[in-house]
């Protein structure tokens, strides 16, 4: 199989993008975690290690294809958050901008008849609608319930099933 070097570069840079979001919500979730939000915590930690496996998928692609896959150095991510719905607020930008991205790569994909990877993305165009609806739904929530601290806390217990709510996540 032949991935061009402008898909391969693309790719890696998605490799450092997923990355990156896997340490954001590692921090958010440690933040949840010290704040006293334990099923945000929860979702957060989990939310991270969909982003390592979405990391993984991409380095095996590559490495599996007899490229090189880079494994990036990582920025550190913000420590704290204004609020709860802030941390969610922070989480669906990320993933509208993941998003972008996937779409980005299926341009090019598509512009260079490489079907190959223009059928591996589409497993993550699932994975991008799945996850920016799920945190619309939690945002969707603070709208719901309220801002007070029993809201908040309401909002909070929820989190810990809302995987299996949002219904048809797709496997990994
Ligand atoms: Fe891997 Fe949530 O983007």
């Amino acid at each position: 199989m032949q991935i061009s070097q402008e898909m391969i570069k693309a790719i890696n840079e998605q490799i450092s993008h997923e990355a990156s979001s896997a340490n954001a919500y590692i921090a958010i979730g440690s933040w949840c975690e010290r704040t006293g939000y334990d099923g945000s915590a929860s979702f957060f930690l989990e939310q991270a290690a969909e982003e390592k496996e979405h990391m993984l998928k991409f380095i095996h692609y590559l490495n599996n294809a007899g490229y090189e896959a880079i494994i990036p150095a990582i920025e550190k991510p913000p420590g704290s958050f204004e609020s709860l719905e802030a941390s969610f607020r922070f989480g669906l930008d990320s993933e509208r901008k993941v998003t972008k991205e996937i779409y980005e790569l299926v341009d090019i994909a598509a512009k260079e008849k490489d079907y190959s990877t223009y059928t591996f993305l589409q497993w993550f165009v699932t994975e991008q609608t799945e996850e920016e609806t799920l945190f619309q739904t939690i945002l969707q929530k603070f709208e719901l319930l309220g801002r007070d601290k029993l809201a908040i806390y309401q909002v909070d217990q929820s989190l810990s099933s809302i995987r299996s709510k949002v219904g048809g996540m797709q496997q990994n």
